[in-house]
């Protein structure tokens, strides 16, 4: 299983990812900001993905993750695996491969469901599994769905092998560097 910076043509697969998880995260097919999300995340390098038998850029995708590097915050802002392929560490192994990524120290933060959410259960379990520890309520979501933040402490876990988002050597954008967002 290799995790890639997703490329132009990985949009479409995306969005057919992104359609699976519409009846719990709201409408994003459609929707232009996320549509605008996802294009500078594959721009400046900071959306990873695996794609089904690791084929080429624009194969169907098993999981997808967007990562906004706010040094020394950086926020997961999208992180889906296709549900015929959860529980299978492919989350996992996406919250790693960024936090080995990411120049320690730092702080990863993501804002996920807060209690009580149908289908919410599985990503808060998933990231107290990963590291994280739930932290403030923030705003409830544009249709009132409670949320909460989990932080994860990032110290000395960087392998140094890669700085964050410079894609693998065999990806057309491999020199792309983040940006801030
Ligand atoms: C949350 C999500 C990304 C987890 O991805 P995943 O690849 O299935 O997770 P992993 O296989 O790496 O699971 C790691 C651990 O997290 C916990 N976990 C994951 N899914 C769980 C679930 N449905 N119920 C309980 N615990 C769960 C378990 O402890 C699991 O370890 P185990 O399988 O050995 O028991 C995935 O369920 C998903 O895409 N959900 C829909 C979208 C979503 O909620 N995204 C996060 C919102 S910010």
């Amino acid at each position: 299983m290799r995790i890639c910076c997703a490329q132009r043509e990985d949009l479409t697969p995306w969005l057919d990812l992104a359609a699976e998880v519409e009846p719990l995260f709201g409408p994003m097919v459609e929707d232009p900001v996320f549509r605008r999300a996802l294009s500078r995340n594959i721009s400046r390098g900071t959306a990873y993905c695996i794609r089904e038998g690791d084929g080429p850029a624009g194969s169907r995708l098993l999981a997808g993750l967007l990562l906004s590097p706010r040094p020394p915050v950086y926020r997961i802002g999208w992180l889906v695996v296709a549900r015929s392929r959860r529980r299978s560490g492919l989350g996992t192994a996406l919250v790693e491969h960024v936090v080995r990524e990411i120049p320690s120290p730092a702080e990863l933060v993501v804002i996920t469901f807060g209690p009580g959410v149908r289908g919410g259960e599985a990503a808060r379990r998933f990231y107290v599994r990963t590291g994280f520890a739930p932290a403030e309520t923030v705003e409830p979501g544009p249709s009132g769905t409670p949320r909460q933040a989990f932080r994860r402490r990032i110290e000395g876990e960087t392998d140094g092998a890669q700085p964050l988002a410079v894609c693998a050597r065999d990806e057309p954008s491999a020199d792309r560097r983040a940006l801030p967002a």
